[in-house]
């Protein structure tokens, strides 16, 4: 798909389809009157006769009007306020999307990013709009003979006020087209099935974005692990035939070369049976997206080598399968990881912590400003906060508020969650220096206080993403969340 930017009068933009927000009980904008009056008054004469409706979000489509370069106009009713919400602005980008889909043009120009949105410019409308338009294109890669429909459309140009498009415009296109990559990468990953998404799989695929994008990209193997005292890591992966790896992907942006970076840690359980704590059957084959933490630090690398960001940026991915077998990890396994602290594993579903824990004390080797990890870790998340925000747990307030703003401006929204002391409690052990689970009650809030036992002396977050990393049901499959959020909050930094 290829986006442009242009500055023209309505009337004399050549174009397949152009869409045109209407506001219903406002006047017309200046531009949108220019637009009427060299068509014959087409727009007031539809909004007379009410063919508009009156509800927010409708549309008419309009052919051959004459006195205009347009082959088609695309009306979209845009309500009666003055300036929208961020969520109504993408409603009408959709919407219209949408609408045009079914008439299967090949390029387009909107004129929604002029709207009002509260809070926000025409550089968040325009990226926003761009990330929608390549969200609605992405289609799953199906395993099948049967060829996917793709979409008609090809190009969409966006339509700005003034003589000429300023340059941030521009760039904000450039930048949201590179996130919309990592998200679709993301997603492709994620979708893939777990007999074929192998840890194996996985380091394959980081070789190749290495090569792509001049990633340097390293990888811990068994043996390496062994050797680095990670009995934490390889007791999830005992039970499965398929060997665990550690990759290491890194990003070398920053002017200073020896910029201190920032580290990224993805959760990559390739499939979660839960181990010998067994998962039950139903929508277990959900546990393939196990591995979403993993896939966005795979989309957040790629977006932001695509971004050139002026940043170091380092992402970690500990990868393997947990399954139940003769040599599986039990209940009451006792461990030693890679920070020397000893761990009870009393329930071998709690796997994530297992494997992020060591990934923390190996991340901190290469002396981040930062790490963030990205963990579709809990059950107990989903509960707090269903399917709209990750949480969010730091042991930073600036971090936490940086991460939280990120989250707000691209509406890929994270909630910030309490590790209070009090919380540690529950995973204290008669046996060894900890549990690796406590009580049902706060259980996601529990899982990130057993991993701030790892990261005591760095800036760190935790974001457990397993309300939002992939949606069940008919519309199965991954969001691509939250790249988008984590390349908002790296292009702030
Ligand atoms: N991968 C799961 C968490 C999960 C559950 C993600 C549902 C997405 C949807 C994780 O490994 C897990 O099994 N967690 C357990 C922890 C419990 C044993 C303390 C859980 O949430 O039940
Ligand atoms: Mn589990
Ligand atoms: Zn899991």
């Amino acid at each position: 798909m290829e986006f442009s930017v242009k500055a023209q009068s309505l009337y004399k933009i050549v174009t397949e389809a152009l869409v045109i927000a209407i506001p219903a009980n406002q006047s017309m904008t200046a531009d949108i009157k220019l637009l009427d009056n060299s068509s014959t008054n087409i727009i007031s004469q539809i909004l007379k006769k009410g063919d508009l409706g009156k509800n927010f979000g409708n549309t008419v489509v309009l052919h051959q009007v004459p006195g205009i370069k347009a082959q088609r106009l695309l009306l979209i009713n845009s309500g009666t306020k003055n300036s929208l919400s961020d969520s109504e602005y993408k409603q009408l980008v959709r919407n219209s999307l949408k609408n045009l889909e079914t008439l299967n043009v090949k390029n387009i120009a909107l004129t929604l990013n002029q709207l009002n949105v509260d809070n926000r410019d025409a550089n968040w409308a325009v990226e926003q709009a761009t990330l929608i338009a390549l969200e609605t294109q992405y289609r799953v890669k199906r395993i099948s003979k049967e060829k996917v429909i793709p979409s008609s459309l090809q190009s969409i140009s966006f339509i700005t006020k003034g003589k000429t498009p300023s340059t941030a415009l521009i760039k904000s296109v450039n930048q949201a087209q590179a996130v919309a990559h990592g998200i679709a990468l993301s997603k492709d990953l994620a979708n893939l099935p777990p007999n074929i998404c192998t840890p194996n799989y996985l380091t394959k695929e980081a070789q190749k974005l290495g090569k792509e994008w001049k990633l340097k990209v390293d990888v811990l193997e068994k043996s390496d692990m062994e050797k680095l005292g990670m009995g934490s890591l390889l007791a999830v992966a005992q039970g499965s035939h398929q060997a665990p790896k550690l990759i290491t992907m890194k990003y070398n942006g920053a002017t200073q070369k020896n910029d201190k970076p920032i580290v990224l840690v993805g959760k990559g359980i390739t499939f979660d049976t839960g181990g010998i704590s067994l998962k039950p059957a139903p929508e277990m084959d959900e546990m393939k997206f196990d591995m979403c933490g993993a896939a966005s630090v795979f989309g957040v690398m790629r977006a932001v080598a695509e971004m050139k960001l002026p940043i170091n940026l380092i992402g970690i991915v500990p990868t393997c399968e947990n399954m139940p077998d003769g040599n599986a990890t039990r209940p009451g396994d006792i461990v030693t990881s890679m920070s020397g602290q000893t761990i009870e594993i009393l329930n071998t579903d709690a796997e994530g912590r297992l494997i992020l824990c060591d990934a923390l004390t190996y991340a901190q080797r290469f002396e981040p400003k930062t790490i963030i990890d990205i963990a579709t870790l809990t059950g107990a998340c989903v509960i707090a906060l269903g399917n709209e925000a990750a949480a969010l747990f730091a042991n930073n307030d600036h971090l936490s508020l940086a991460l939280k703003q990120a989250g707000d401006i691209t509406g890929d929204r994270v909630w910030p969650m309490p590790l209070w002391e009090e919380y540690h409690e529950g995973l204290k052990s008669n046996f060894a220096d900890m549990a690796n689970v406590a009580g049902r009650a706060g259980g996601s809030i529990t899982a990130a206080c057993f991993l701030a036992k790892f990261t005591r002396e760095v800036t760190w977050a935790h974001l457990d993403i397993a309300g939002v990393a992939y949606r069940g049901g008919k519309e199965k499959g991954a969001t691509g969340r939250p790249v988008s959020m984590l390349c908002q909050f790296l292009t702030q930094q």
